[in-house]
């Protein structure tokens, strides 16, 4: 059989998932909206071979053991299930997401997986459900499927719950200026994090009302060009996120003295007139939503503050892409 390649970009939730109402088809408790970004994506190859005697998996040049290939095995036999075929898979994979961006590879990687094995083994699935197939591997991969701004209706089946396109492309300035506290792999996955969230935050059913009451005002804020409704929106609802985790029972927090410290900046730096606001996800890191124009009055004052950080600039990127080899 053909070996084909995906490519699919990394998107950052403006309005965030979690918590899953429905753990095995991970179904989420919100609908979610996303700005995919063009710097930053995975690009997977998978053949499928009748002479394999298991999945042979290879992640940025590195044969993955029987037990690292658990997630992505089991996200074949998904395939392999609804294709009506048996054969196991060689997949190749590399993440151009560089690991000191400290940003998120499961929306790129599941979503570039998705489109590979799914076009290897002959089924031409429409973008919703490539979406549909690539929520079940990572649930904010069902976004990357999209290019722009996009959001992933949280849906009540399998059938409902699938991403689509607000706007692609994106007709007006935005950036995301990712400020890297830490490149190292975080103590608490999402997937863990957003478990204990829903099971133990005495506050996560508010969170989840207010997000989901906060759809229309994020669209409307997509759709008129107003960068300080969106990034207001997209800022009070990852802090709103983030207190979940912290009055959970046991509490857990993802952000650090530099992430508070960052988060105050670019507060200030909105009380001098800049259009800029910040955002963040299972992890330390903060990204700085804001215009191209104010690039050099924000890294001023990050030079200033924080002379040590890396940044990396990210602007909204492509849907996925796939091809025959
Ligand atoms: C904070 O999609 O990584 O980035 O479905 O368990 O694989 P699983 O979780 P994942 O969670 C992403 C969480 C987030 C917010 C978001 O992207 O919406």
């Amino acid at each position: 059989m053909a070996a084909y390649t995906a490519r699919a970009h990394t998107n950052i939730a403006l309005l965030k998932y979690w918590g899953k109402a429905d753990a095995q088809l991970i179904l989420p408790t919100t609908t979610s909206i996303s700005l995919t970004l063009n710097e930053f994506y995975t690009e997977t190859t998978v053949e499928f071979d009748e002479q394999l005697p298991h999945d042979q998996i290879i992640l940025n040049g590195r044969v993955l053991k029987a037990h690292e290939r658990q997630k992505i095995e089991r996200f074949l036999d998904l395939v392999r299930q609804l294709a009506g075929i048996k054969t196991y898979a060689r997949m190749v994979s590399i993440n151009h997401v560089p690991t000191a961006a400290g940003l998120a590879s499961s929306a790129s990687a599941f979503a570039a997986l998705a489109g590979a094995a799914s076009a290897a083994a002959h089924m031409s699935l429409d973008p919703s459900d490539l979406s549909r197939l690539a929520r079940q591997g990572s649930g904010s991969a069902s976004r990357s499927i999209f290019g722009g701004f996009v959001q992933w209706d949280r849906g009540t089946d399998s059938n409902n719950s699938v991403a689509h396109s607000l706007k692609d492309p994106v007709d007006w300035p935005i950036q995301l200026i990712t400020v890297i506290v830490s490149d190292q792999p975080k103590a608490v996955d999402s997937r863990s994090g957003m478990q204990n969230a829903f099971s133990n935050s005495p506050y996560y059913q508010a969170w989840v009302q207010h997000t989901n009451n906060s759809v229309p005002a994020m669209q409307a804020a997509i759709a008129n060009y107003d960068l300080d409704t969106l990034g207001r929106l997209a800022e009070q609802n990852a802090l709103e996120m983030h207190a979940q985790n912290m009055v959970a029972n046991p509490p857990f927090n993802y952000l650090t003295d530099t992430s508070w410290g960052l988060i105050k900046m670019v507060q200030t730096l909105r009380e001098q007139g800049l259009s800029v606001y910040a955002t963040m996800d299972a992890g330390p890191n903060v990204k700085i939503i804001s215009r191209p124009q104010d690039t050099e009055a924000i890294m001023t004052q990050l030079q200033q503050t924080y002379p040590d950080l890396k940044t990396q600039i990210a602007t909204p990127g492509p849907g996925i892409q796939i091809w025959e080899e």
